[in-house]
């Protein structure tokens, strides 16, 4: 099939024709992501078709290697970042961009911490034997069961969102004659939108407190002997391209520290996570290395202003350490080129997965890329927009990419940097099973997380299990 000679209007701006649509753009692919002399797509040292043959479609795949890769290089940066100014950096993982005990171990291994917003993440990071002194609790409105696991557990710190939060964790704390280490979440009126950001005075959102009402938070955390206040909690977004946002939150949230720090120490400054990874050959994500001298100079610059000493920093990102490690394996089931007027027409090419294993592109319009995994072709690109097998018609995969255009049911199609936030949000929509993840390590795949059968799912299913007697 040749592409149709109107694609190339139907593209988005970003978009170049390849002049090779089986190429791997850098950054978008895993390292260590290549093809064989047959052009089979080869991820951590194994042939994508392997993978297909030995666990199915779809299949998650996370390249071990490279997270911990991704693990070691960040904890450099900001510890680098954060020494040239004499403080220490902690690096959180933000478990909510995939979690597996697996994942977990990988990371703390590599010496990082680990950052939860629920009682489902603890009990996964528990469960893998993370250091409880080295978890962080997130979460704009966690039960006091939450919090009740999370101060038994003894973690390191829990993020206060809300005045009640306050009044409910101290009560856990002080039921318990424990003490719990707490930082306060604020928002500085600073929101990334992707590669821009937004600076108001006052931010509509449900996350943390303002900084006007900030000062009151703290003042009630400080009269309260069992908790205690080690410092401040920002983070301003996700996918964030450089350092002009994080400067500009930076400016506000140490003028609430120099504040706050007149009436008690404040050691630590939280600025969150948000670095922002390439999802198709048009982002040019700024080097790690780059944002966390950035940032810490930024903080640095502001201490110094006020006459305050720095404070030690921690970050938390989770894109940037599992997204670009994960591809997601289709098979491809159907094409079909439909007219959308004026003479043009649209190649729909629906794979076997879709808004069930990746709710990105219909939650927020995400961009992805494509290749053909199974094989190259010399075919001529064709403007193609991949969707899923859902009955939804936003269920798109990856809105516009150039494939070869001789793309055919039963192709083998991979779908890169989809290890962050993927995973962690499937759903079972119209019944469909999540896949499993499998891991990749030494040229070796395992399963980290099996995938589900429909008897899993029917398994929940309370209309099938008879009735206890005298309860119907
Ligand atoms: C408080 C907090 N920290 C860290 C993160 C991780 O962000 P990212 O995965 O973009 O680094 C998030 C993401 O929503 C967050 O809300």
């Amino acid at each position: 099939m040749s592409a149709p000679s109107q694609s190339r209007t139907l593209a988005p701006d970003w978009l170049v024709e390849p002049e090779d649509a089986n190429a791997l753009a850098p950054l978008v692919w895993p390292e260590a992501a290549t093809r064989d002399d047959e052009g089979v797509l080869v991820l951590g040292g194994v042939r994508t078709t392997e993978l297909r043959d030995q666990f199915g479609t779809p299949l998650w795949v996370l390249d071990e290697d490279e997270v911990r890769a991704r693990a070691r290089r960040t904890l450099a940066a900001f510890r680098a970042a954060a020494a040239a100014h004499g403080v220490n950096a902690r690096v959180y993982y933000a478990g909510k961009a995939f979690l597996s005990t697996e994942v977990v171990r990988w990371v703390t291994e590599e010496g990082l911490a680990i950052d939860v917003a629920t009682g489902g993440e603890l009990a996964v990071a528990l469960a893998a034997g993370a250091d409880p002194s080295r978890i962080g609790v997130h979460g704009n409105n966690k039960s006091v069961r939450e919090l009740e696991a999370a101060v038994d557990a003894g973690v390191g710190s829990i993020v206060i969102d809300s005045l009640i939060e306050i009044e409910r964790l101290a009560a856990i704390v002080d039921r318990r004659g424990a003490h719990q280490s707490v930082l306060l979440r604020v928002n500085s009126g600073v929101h990334a939108e992707t590669h821009d950001f937004l600076a108001t005075a006052h931010e509509d959102q449900k996350f943390g407190f303002t900084l006007t009402d900030a000062p009151a938070a703290a003042a009630r955390i400080r009269e309260l002997p069992g908790l205690t206040l080690v410092g401040l909690h920002c983070h301003i977004g996700s996918q964030i391209f450089g350092t002009a946002g994080f400067e500009e939150s930076a400016a506000r949230v140490v003028e609430l520290h120099a504040l706050l720090r007149a009436d008690g120490e404040l050691p630590v400054l939280n600025l969150g996570g948000g670095f922002g990874i390439a999802y198709t050959s048009a982002d040019d994500p700024t080097p790690i290395e780059d944002l966390a001298a950035g940032i810490a100079d930024a903080v640095a610059r502001e201490c110094e202003v006020r006459g305050i000493p720095m404070p030690n920093l921690a970050f938390e990102p989770g894109r940037a350490i599992v997204g670009p490690a994960g591809v997601t394996l289709y098979e491809v089931g159907t094409t079909k080129p439909v007219a959308i007027g004026d003479g043009a027409q649209r190649l729909y090419v629906s794979v076997d997965g879709g808004m069930s294993d990746n709710a990105r592109p219909a939650l927020y319009g995400a961009a992805y890329s494509a290749r053909l995994a199974s094989r190259t072709s010399d075919a001529g690109p064709a403007l193609v927009r991949v969707v899923g097998k859902h009955c939804e018609s936003g269920d798109i995969v990856v809105d516009a990419e150039y494939l070869p255009g001789d793309v055919t049911p039963g192709d083998l199609l991979a779908v890169p940097a989809t290890g962050a936030y993927c995973f962690s949000l499937a759903s079972n929509y119209n019944y469909v099973p999540r896949p499993p993840v499998v891991a990749l390590r030494g040229g070796e795949a395992r399963v980290i997380v099996r995938g589900e059968t429909i008897d899993d799912l029917l398994s929940r299913d309370a209309g099938l299990t008879a009735p206890e007697e005298g309860t119907a």
